[in-house]
């Protein structure tokens, strides 16, 4: 349990786009006390350690440096950014063989400093590799964490916010399912204010039509692909949500987020990672909310955890 008058610690494996952007929202956010960088290229990671900390005096302390593996022993959370990343016309899944590789040597590199504390996985194919980073490192599966569908639940809201010219804060629903090509958008539960999407709209007239709700669940799917055709990657936005759960672990939030989890029963799926909402506190994975989904909801998740499972047996073989 971390307690709130301990330093806290995060470690940062990985500082290309995602690690780098995720380091600047933490410190500006004044999220860590503690924020450590590691990278295969240690000049990168010095300069960035450099560069960050030259930025302190704007913002909140922040202790920051560039270190090496025997940081993780008394981290509160590692953060793993590491890994090959989609190219334009690559799906996440393409990603497996190179970054489950990689994994292998961090996790165990990670584990033998006799790190103790949460694991967030960031790398695509993010449910594969969460739930190798849970079965490499021999952690409680409530320690080890994917960012899972937390973005594109926040593209979600986002994208909704615009259509209805409403404030996001006040668009509730989520993205379920593998983070990519098989997630899907649970519609029977998704809420404007307190009414039943679907209420509104019948409602409210003016206010939109079901067919342009599939272009934006479209839209959110494709966003990744979209952005990568435009500049080569995504990664202000998955470092925005980093944040945000690693803030939720650190200040003990039990907030509700849509991350990747182990599956024991839920929604009938067993023995793999997927994105579904869960309470996190400064336990890891307090809880799975098990929403109720309609038929075929149940059925587009069960597709999807269909792909994660033939996907996950590469680790399993
Ligand atoms: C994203 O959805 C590529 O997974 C990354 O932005």
């Amino acid at each position: 349990m971390i307690s709130a008058s301990k330093t806290s610690k995060v470690v940062v494996i990985g500082t290309g786009l995602v690690g780098s952007s995720y380091a600047f929202s933490l410190i500006n956010q004044n999220i860590t006390d503690e924020l450590v960088l590691i990278d295969l290229n240690k000049n990168k990671t010095e300069g960035d350690a450099m560069d960050l900390n030259h930025g302190i005096p704007f913002g909140a302390p922040t202790t920051i440096w560039a270190g090496d593996y025997s940081d993780c022993k008394d981290a509160d959370i590692v953060v793993i950014t590491a890994g090959a990343n989609q190219k334009p016309g690559e799906t996440r899944l393409d990603l497996i063989e190179k970054n489950v590789a990689i994994f292998k040597t961090i996790v165990a590199s990670v584990m033998s400093s006799g790190f103790n504390g949460i694991f967030i996985v960031a790398t695509n194919p993010v449910d594969v590799l969460a739930y190798a980073t849970w079965k490499f490192s021999g952690l409680p599966m409530e320690r080890v964490i994917g960012s899972g569908t937390i973005l594109d639940t926040a593209r979600f809201r986002f994208l909704l916010s615009e259509y209805f010219q409403l404030d996001f804060r006040n668009i509730h629903g989520y993205i379920i399912g593998e983070h990519g090509d098989t997630e899907l958008p649970v519609w029977s539960q998704t809420r404007i204010g307190s009414e039943p999407i679907e209420r509104y709209m019948s409602k409210y007239k003016q206010a939109g039509t079901q067919q342009d709700l599939d272009e934006i669940f479209i839209n959110v799917r494709d966003a990744a692909y979209h952005i990568i055709e435009r500049k080569g990657a995504t990664h202000y936005a998955i470092a925005m949500g980093l944040a945000r759960l690693t803030k939720a672990i650190l200040r003990n939030e039990r907030s509700i987020l849509t991350i990747s989890t182990l599956m024991q029963g839920e929604y009938g799926l067993n023995d793999l990672y997927i994105g579904v909402p869960a309470i996190v506190s400064n336990q890891g994975i307090e809880r799975i909310v098990e929403i109720d989904l309609n038929e075929e909801e149940t059925k587009q998740l069960h597709h999807s955890a269909k792909v994660l499972n033939d996907a996950i047996n590469v680790i399993r073989n």
